[in-house]
């Protein structure tokens, strides 16, 4: 049996405490950013393991050791979770993290570095929906209810990391120039070597045309899924089921559209909508 807290709350986010504990998050928050670091950033269910398996191939020029020998969450850490502590040392530099933290959460010396964000942002719908299954699945999150009762508290943000408009916000609204990459998910699931061309050409590493179409076909759906390394197998069925429903679900842009009444469609689109009303961007899709 799991233990009945499932969430710690850490400066006003729901944080699962199965990977994270007030000692991790002090260890992110002293943690001595490098220039030459690239942290991915998402909201849950955006594509964070898929960039796992991307930027360690274009940061090593397509060599594909770390994604057949090392689990997803050692090669590229998260920032905020217990486990970061413990493989810190094992990095090679250039060093690659994720991260699902909201900008003002971000250490002292990742302001003060050169390091560099690439921000993967995914249509909130689609994000939902991956959600929900995921919390099916995933035996240290609550059960979500229905459909519509998970639909309600994402909109709520009452789920890990808050509210969806609020984490794109903080991300779109920084000092970091040109030290940051916005990438969507549909981009990478429409053209996924365009995508790693333009993951290369970010981080500077001058990849040929061959090794960028090497990477695109290991971080493919297909190839991924049955990675050991990367679809969380290794995992205790107790934490993650796949037979509930597998983490590399579907992979595709637009499910949502298999499971919202024109109903929810029309509550979800309103609440983002004046949420994001007042934003300078906008954004890379049509909501309705
Ligand atoms: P679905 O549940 O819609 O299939 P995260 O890693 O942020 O938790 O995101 C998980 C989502 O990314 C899942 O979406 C998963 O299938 C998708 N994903 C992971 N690797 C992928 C890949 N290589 N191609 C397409 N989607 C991928």
């Amino acid at each position: 049996m799991l233990p009945s807290s499932t969430y710690m709350l850490y400066k006003g986010y729901l944080l699962p405490t199965l990977a994270h504990t007030t000692e991790s998050l002090e260890f992110a928050q002293n943690f001595p950013v490098e220039d030459t670091d690239v942290f991915v950033v998402t909201y849950p269910k955006s594509g964070t393991i898929w960039m796992q398996e991307i930027i360690p191939l274009v940061l090593n020029g397509g060599d594909l050791t770390p994604i057949q020998t090392i689990p997803n969450w050692d090669r590229v850490p998260w920032l905020e979770e217990k486990r970061l502590a413990c493989v810190v040392d094992q990095l090679k530099s250039p060093r690659a993290l994720v991260s699902h933290l909201p900008y003002k959460l971000m250490p002292p010396s990742f302001h003060a570095s050169k390091a560099k964000v690439i921000y993967v942002i995914r249509n909130p719908k689609d994000v939902m929906v991956s959600s929900y299954y995921f919390h099916q699945m995933a035996g240290f999150l609550p059960d979500p209810g229905t459909f519509e009762e998970f639909m309600d508290k994402f909109l709520e943000g009452e789920v890990m990391f808050g509210k969806w408009t609020e984490h794109v916000k903080s991300w779109k609204n920084t000092e970091l120039g040109d030290r940051i990459l916005y990438i969507t998910y549909e981009e990478m699931v429409q053209d996924l070597p365009a995508a790693v061309r333009k993951l290369s050409g970010f981080v500077g590493s001058n990849l040929s045309e061959d090794v960028i179409q090497k990477i695109a076909e290991h971080c493919s759906f297909h190839t991924m899924k049955v990675n050991r390394m990367s679809n969380f197998s290794l995992i205790p069925k107790l934490y993650m089921d796949s037979e509930k429903s597998p983490f590399l679900r579907k992979g595709i842009a637009g499910d949502w559209e298999n499971h919202f009444s024109p109903e929810q469609l029309a509550k979800f689109t309103s609440v983002i909508r004046k949420e994001l009303e007042n934003e300078s961007f906008s954004l890379p899709w049509c909501l309705d």
